[in-house]
């Protein structure tokens, strides 16, 4: 209700009749919507303003794709690759932002170990006799677009190196490629490994060409575009030399000869390559020729899968320091949980121009401030504190968001409700998200909130409903961007948005803002979308009494997974023990919804009610804690939830439960008792996990000391 009905009011004696009413009609407002309501701003005569803070934050909509379009040009007017001296022009263009918005800012700088290319690197092609035959490009097609200033294509954190071999090319360079050339009676051992991307991480396919033998790895671009920079560091995100602690100036940092850190590198230096450049040393391959689905993307046309008789020549010079990385926040207290935080992320920092990734995510993370902003003007502020991160050195593995959620490890373990990231917002058609099971619900409902940006008269929902035959949202076990630590090692309830996939221009010089305008989204109401979704997404969590958390859609989620891994091991007996630890979450749950419905129905205002909301937040916040095992999995201690970490195994079939995967993938040379018992192990643990869900959700002692299956147990 706007605050101009108070100023209109009639004068005299019908004052007190309309002020009743308006009263009445407030306190209707009030208790009469099935939301929980927004918070009542009390005013200085007595009288009250409602705020549907949903209402207010969509009324601000308008002519609000100019703004996100003016400030992705501002973002991406040059490249700004962390570390470098070009990455203050967006620092400088946020902290302006924020502070334009009215919000206290914060920067918190780490100094973390980066990578970038030296000046030695070369790849030229030799005859068999080692005599010179051509230089091969390794710099990004002119066509594609880069101005000046772009850093070349290269693999940050590959080490310095040289070879002169043979060359074979390994397709996608997955073990199905592999065995594949062995059946040809192709190896790799002692020889230049030539992939074309898509096989997934790079960090494993030069990994694993590095396990199979082979001394460097090329990674071909797609012919149609330019070449895909990327990190290859190994073991999980963050700064290698300070891992589980900050990377502050001054901080311990553990040695190159240390075998933890040791693993975190590849052993042979690798090189993305333009696909010009991989159809120029296949042309020149013998061998078995080159099957025609192996040739996707590449633009050649003869040639053979090696290896040679030709030798490739390659030298790449490693740039490694330790350089000042910046993450920047925008914060606004809560007025009644101050304590609690919704926390929104999007990395600034870009391989190239970053118009999709990922500013076409910080663009929409601007204008969330600038609505914040004006809503506090109004009068509104947040039950729960908000905080907008902008993360730095992302692009080098998640290291600024990682080194922050470290430092805050205690306080965020208490205080986080919820962690909602976006990185490439806009790179296509088609909404895709990702979350911890029990914000599903909360999700979905929002996307009925705004308009889709494609079709007129309809929903998000309705689009995101149609396009893959039902909604499908999918885990948070990838580490691929600023969730991985809250969720992998902080165990928060988190959500990861965007529009549209596989992005031809990632991380190549056609991530440029001309890109975005002409392709990704001329009328900027894709990002409008997301930033919609986004803001309405963090002032519900922030805002509704009750935690909007659905642990019935977790627990439905757990049993799917059980049947899965029931599937996958072909043994339904192994995952038999956590049927009673999801039963009883489920029973938690249903307890924890009845509760909160009830909570609903009492006066926002009573200071018991208040304290009893309190502790049942508490519970639901607490809940997802529980699935995190505290000395980490096994031979991996960074990764803790023990649901949605990523597998060791990058083929791994189990995209949830990381240590049974681990267990299956550990136990080739096992016996198959052995490997039992290390399943068994793992699946047990797992089972406890969800048991103290369970217990942390229902706020009570478990109560049953009778197994149901007491006489099973054998007498050693
Ligand atoms: C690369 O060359 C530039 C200019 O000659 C020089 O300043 C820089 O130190 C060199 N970098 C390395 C890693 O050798
Ligand atoms: C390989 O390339 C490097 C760098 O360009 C050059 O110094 C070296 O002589 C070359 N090796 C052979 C065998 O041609
Ligand atoms: C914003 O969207 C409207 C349609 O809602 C469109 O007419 C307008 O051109 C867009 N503005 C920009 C700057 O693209």
């Amino acid at each position: 209700m706007p605050s101009s009905v108070l100023a209109r009011l009639p004068p005299g004696s019908v004052r007190l009749v309309a002020a009743f009413g308006l009263l009445l009609l407030v306190s209707l407002l009030v208790l009469g919507r099935r939301r929980p309501p927004g918070p009542v701003a009390r005013t200085s005569n007595g009288g009250s303003r409602v705020f549907d803070p949903a209402a207010l934050f969509l009324s601000l909509s308008a002519g609000a794709n100019a703004t996100i379009k003016a400030d992705l040009r501002a973002l991406t007017a040059g490249p700004h690759l962390a570390g470098t001296p070009a990455a203050a022009g967006p620092v400088a263009h946020v902290l302006g932002r924020f502070r334009a918005a009215g919000l206290r800012t914060l920067t918190r700088e780490y100094a973390p170990l980066l990578s970038y290319p030296g000046n030695a690197s070369s790849l030229s092609l030799l005859r068999a006799d080692g005599s010179f035959l051509a230089r091969l490009s390794l710099e990004e097609p002119a066509d594609v677009g880069g101005r000046g200033g772009l850093v070349r294509p290269y693999h940050a954190y590959a080490p310095s190196g040289a070879a002169v071999a043979e060359a074979v090319f390994v397709n996608l360079g997955r073990e199905e490629d592999y065995a594949a050339l062995d059946k040809l009676g192709v190896g790799v051992r002692g020889r230049i490994a030539l992939a074309r991307r898509g096989g997934g991480y790079r960090g494993a396919v030069v990994a694993r060409a590095a396990e199979k033998g082979a001394v460097a790895v090329l990674i071909a671009g797609r012919a149609d575009g330019g070449v895909e920079r990327g990190v290859v560091m190994l073991g999980g995100p963050g700064d290698p030399l300070t891992p589980g602690w900050a990377a502050t100036v001054g901080a311990e940092r553990l040695g190159f000869d240390n075998e933890a850190v040791k693993r975190r590198f590849p052993t042979i230096p690798s090189m993305p390559v333009p696909a010009e450049t991989a159809a120029a040393i296949i042309r020149s391959l013998g061998g078995p020729a080159v099957p025609a689905e192996w040739k996707v993307g590449l633009g050649v046309d003869a040639g053979g899968l090696g290896p040679g008789p030709t030798l490739v020549n390659f030298t790449y010079q490693e740039d490694r320091k330790f350089e000042m990385i910046r993450d920047i926040f925008g914060i606004i207290k809560g007025s009644e949980e101050p304590d609690r935080y919704v926390i929104l992320g999007n990395h600034r920092d870009a391989w190239t121009y970053g118009a999709v990734d990922p500013n076409s995510g910080t663009a929409a993370l601007l204008n969330i401030a600038q609505r914040l902003g004006k809503m506090l003007q109004s009068g509104w502020k947040p039950r729960r504190s908000i905080i907008l991160c902008s993360w730095d050195a992302e692009e080098f593995g998640m290291i600024g968001s990682t080194e922050w959620v470290e430092e805050n490890l205690a306080d965020l373990h208490l205080k986080a409700v919820a962690y909602l990231n976006v990185d490439c917002a806009v790179q296509g058609v088609g909404f895709f998200a990702g979350s911890t099971p029990q914000l599903d619900k909360l999700l979905v409902d929002v996307t009925r909130q705004v308009k889709d940006p494609d079709v007129m008269g309809k929903m998000v929902h309705d689009t995101w409903n149609e396009m893959n035959g039902g909604i499908s949202i999918e885990r948070l076990a990838r580490t691929d961007s600023d969730f991985a630590p809250f969720v992998h090692h902080a165990g928060i309830p988190s959500m990861d948005l965007y529009y549209g996939q596989e992005f031809s221009g990632y991380h190549t010089a056609l991530d440029s803002y001309s890109w975005m305008e002409k392709h990704g989204d001329p009328l900027f109401l894709r990002h409008l979308a997301i930033t919609e979704i986004w803001g309405l997404l963090a002032l519900r969590l922030a805002d509704d009494p009750v935690l909007p958390f659905d642990y019935q859609d977790y627990a439905s989620q757990l049993l799917e997974h059980r049947n899965g891994l029931s599937f996958l091991l072909g043994n339904s007996q192994a995952v038999n023990v956590m049927n009673g630890s999801i039963d009883d979450l489920f029973g938690a749950a249903m307890e924890a919804l009845k509760e909160a419905k009830k909570l609903q129905q009492l006066d926002l205002y009573d200071e018991h009610a208040r304290m009893r909301r309190r502790l049942l937040n508490d519970r639901l916040l607490l809940a997802e804690r529980s699935f995190l095992q505290a000395e980490g999995l096994e031979g991996r201690r960074w990764f803790k939830h023990l649901l949605y970490s990523p597998p060791e195994d990058y083929e791994s079939k189990l995209s949830f439960f990381p240590g049974i995967a681990d267990a299956i993938s550990r136990s080739g040379n096992l016996s198959a008792k052995e490997r039992e018992a290390a399943i068994q192990h793992e699946v047990w643990k797992v089972s406890r996990a969800i048991q103290r869900a369970a217990s942390v959700l229902r706020g009570d002692f478990n109560q049953q000391n009778k197994p149901s299956n007491f006489s099973s147990l054998v007498t050693p």
